[in-house]
């Protein structure tokens, strides 16, 4: 029968078996997938494995924080960490086509990976010939079952990693199922804030700005996408929604009013989605007091934004993230 024991002793004895006395890495994005993968390796293998972050500066709220200090007590694990933001930004200033954002992204991110990677490979110890990754289940059948979708958008993923590599893939989640792999990454002790965290695209907030991504955008929308977070957790929500987007609207602005002042500012939009497996979703009929909650503490706490707008379209044919 099924346990998350009996995976996790499965996987642990397969991977030092293949293994050996070699080296393997992982990249970690922040999400759950790497993070149960590395973890599980991790277990197996100790020091043998290191592990990546590159920090893009297009996280949320602290979720770096989380990976950095959280996700190392918990597993003991050699993290290491690439502080990349100022290279992002300088690479994404001017820009604000949604696919030359998500290049940029991807482009930035496997140099900055390899980079890292190098500096691995040239520390004294046995050969690195094995890189992690945290493919699931569906992702394996996505791939090879050539259902024919169309390439809507340019995904990138932190598995998404140049092709001329040499090492062998240990993908110890490949016959697991989300809520499998969270199980798995509970039993092994992983912080709740990673183990249920909801689905976040790699280029992160890069794509949920319309309109050019700068530091102070950034900043602007990491606290409105906080207080939504957290008003959607305080009201027992996050399990009944697949994600909730948050997303800038840069380029433009309306009037309004506050205090005894005109405003002219920037509307954010709340994208709460309900889905199984993200190719297809409905919008989420959140409850009207929860949502006022959120318009009001955004509007009052976040400066330069006057205005919450509720996204009520479903994919198809609205994607569900806005670029
Ligand atoms: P769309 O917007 O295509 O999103 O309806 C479907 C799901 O995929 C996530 N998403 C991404 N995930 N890299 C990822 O790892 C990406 O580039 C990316 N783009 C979108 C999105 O958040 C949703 O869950």
């Amino acid at each position: 029968t099924w346990t998350t024991g009996n995976v996790i002793e499965e996987q642990v004895e397969a991977i030092r078996e293949l293994v050996g006395d070699k080296r393997a890495i992982c990249g970690l994005s922040g999400g759950v997938d790497s993070a149960v993968a590395a973890a599980l390796v991790q277990k197996a293998i100790g020091s043998q494995l290191t592990c990546v972050y590159v920090d893009h500066g297009l996280m949320r709220k602290d979720e770096t924080e989380q990976v950095e200090k959280d996700f190392v007590a918990a597993t003991g694990v050699q993290l290491k960490v690439v502080d990349a933001e100022e290279r992002f930004l300088k690479a994404l200033a001017g820009v604000s086509d949604p696919e030359e954002k998500r290049k940029i992204i991807g482009r930035e991110f496997i140099r900055v990976f390899e980079q890292a990677q190098a500096e691995i490979i040239a520390d004294e110890g046995p050969a690195v010939e094995f890189l992690v990754q945290g493919t699931l289940y569906p992702d394996v059948v996505e791939s090879g079952g050539g259902t024919g979708t169309a390439n809507i958008k340019s995904h990138h993923n932190v598995g998404g990693l140049p092709e001329d590599l040499e090492f062998k893939l240990i993908e110890p989640l490949r016959k697991l199922f989300k809520d499998e792999v969270r199980m798995v990454g509970q039993e092994l002790g992983l912080p709740e804030e990673i183990v249920q965290r909801q689905p976040f695209p790699g280029p992160g907030l890069g794509i949920r700005i319309v309109g050019e991504v700068t530091k102070e955008r950034l900043d602007l929308l990491r606290e409105a996408d906080a207080i939504a977070r957290e008003e959607l957790t305080a009201a027992g929500l996050d399990r009944d929604i697949w994600q909730c987007p948050v997303v800038l609207l840069a380029d433009v602005r309306s009037v309004g009013v506050q205090g005894d002042g005109r405003t002219y500012g920037h509307p954010i939009v709340l994208r709460p989605v309900s889905s199984e497996d993200a190719m297809t979703a409905d919008w989420s009929r959140l409850p009207y007091d929860v949502l006022a909650k959120i318009s009001t503490r955004i509007t009052n706490e976040v400066s330069d934004v006057n205005r919450v707008v509720l996204d009520v379209t479903s994919k198809p044919p609205g994607t569900i993230e806005w670029e």
